[in-house]
């Protein structure tokens, strides 16, 4: 296991009405607020309403910053920025998703930088400040919610890239799971594939003398696994979707990368497929994962495509280990299918090769050459053509 230090301080408030501890949190780090959230689904649900009556109720001044987009886009945290500037805010509160909470994380370091956002987002290094952000979840996927994580793309130039730093590390987040049963079946099923990456990324490597990350691991597949298949089909299987919600918060908070870290691969092709062509960013994970997986199986991975297969698919061990990691791999993309995600990247609405090159580049910058199995232009460009 290598070195490392953990340190996550997020208080988490979890379950049925926990949106009564909203105010005191707000209240902690001061009266005027600003309100982030996405293209209306709060409104519709009525969370908008219930989080405006708390906030007013305790004496908190709200200023809006409505119609974040999916795969956040630079031009709103611009102007998320300015709003807090104008109206001296004191605090950032994300009431959605990954996209409503990274979007809030770079507008609150935004906020207290005096140049443009998207240099935060080239350099890491420059985010020294930030205002404190408060969440309140509505999709479990990306664990925003209790990590340092934001993701912000500029579409102008294909870029979606991910800045980090600890102090976007969101204070305080609120997850109800009832607030999930709203979320349609296509993004259930992209959240529980991203939740799903997430731990792949992670999974397939070897790091001397781990033990306790890999089966963790697997516990928590094995959980997507059921569970994300009975929220599809259950929307308000409150068990299913609580489930996933505290899977999705583990899954990329730390915790499990600790003393088990390693480059990531799909993330960093599934990016400028998003920067590209603007695609659900589970969905796309789905496309590339099953063939990335196909991709890298030989010796070096052989045993860890088994053991997969064996903790997560239940399968036997089998004389030939090939075998059952084939297996392995199959019942992954057989899933994601069952789910109702796509299998082929023309299902997801790509339906040029043009840019494959390109995207392979940037994916490639991104550290691929580093990974357990070095991943180059080349295997990219292939990884795609497979997938079309
Ligand atoms: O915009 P609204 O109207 O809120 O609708 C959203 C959106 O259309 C909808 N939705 C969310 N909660 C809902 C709901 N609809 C009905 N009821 C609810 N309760 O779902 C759609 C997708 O929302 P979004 O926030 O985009 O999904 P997700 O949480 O998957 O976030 C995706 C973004 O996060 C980034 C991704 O790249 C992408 O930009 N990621 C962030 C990470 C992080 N911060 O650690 C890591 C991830 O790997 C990922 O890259
Ligand atoms: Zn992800």
């Amino acid at each position: 296991m290598q070195n490392f230090r953990y340190y996550v301080p997020t208080e988490i408030y979890f379950g049925r009405g926990q949106i009564c501890h909203l105010t005191d949190a707000i209240r902690r780090f001061g009266s005027r607020v600003l309100l982030v959230y996405g293209g209306g689904s709060i409104r519709k649900t009525g969370l908008y309403d219930v989080v405006l009556s708390q906030l007013r109720a305790g004496g908190v001044t709200v200023t809006e910053l409505p119609g974040v987009d999916p795969n956040p886009r630079i031009e709103t945290v611009r102007q998320g920025a300015a709003l807090c500037r104008r109206h001296d805010i004191q605090v950032v509160l994300a009431v959605g998703g990954g996209s409503v909470i990274d979007c809030s994380k770079a507008v609150a370091a935004g906020a207290r930088y005096d140049g443009d956002p998207w240099d935060l987002v080239l350099d890491h290094a420059k985010v020294r400040d930030a205002l404190p952000v408060v969440s309140v979840l509505t999709i479990a996927a990306t664990g925003s919610e209790m990590n340092g994580f934001a993701v912000i793309s500029n579409l102008a130039v294909y870029a979606k890239q991910s800045i980090f730093s600890p102090l976007l590390v969101p204070k305080v987040s609120i997850l109800d799971p009832e607030y999930t049963f709203t979320v349609p079946a296509y993004h259930t099923a992209a959240g529980t594939a991203d939740i799903m990456s997430h731990l792949f990324e992670l999974y397939f490597k070897k790091v001397e003398g781990a033990y306790l990350q890999p089966r963790l691991i697997e516990g928590l597949l094995k959980t997507c696994v059921h569970c994300g298949a009975k929220a599809v089909q259950t929307p308000d299987d409150y068990g299913a979707r609580a489930n996933l919600m505290w899977a999705s918060t583990w899954a990329i908070n730390g915790f499990l990368a600790a003393g088990f870290a390693g480059t990531w691969s799909c993330h960093a092709m599934e990016h400028p497929l998003s920067a590209y062509y603007d695609v659900a960013h589970g969905a796309g994970l789905a496309v590339i994962t099953p063939v990335w997986m196909r991709h890298i199986l030989g010796e070096k991975t052989v045993d860890l495509f088994a053991a997969y297969g064996r903790a997560v698919w239940d399968l036997p061990p089998e004389a030939d280990p090939y075998d059952t990691a084939r297996r392995a791999i199959d019942k992954t993309a057989a899933y994601f299918a069952q789910l109702g995600l796509p299998g082929t990247l023309r299902a997801l609405g790509i339906s040029e090769k043009d840019k494959f090159e390109e995207m392979a580049v940037k994916a490639v910058g991104r550290g691929l050459g580093t990974c357990y199995v070095p991943l180059h232009v080349r295997d990219v460009v292939d990884i795609h053509e497979a997938a079309y």
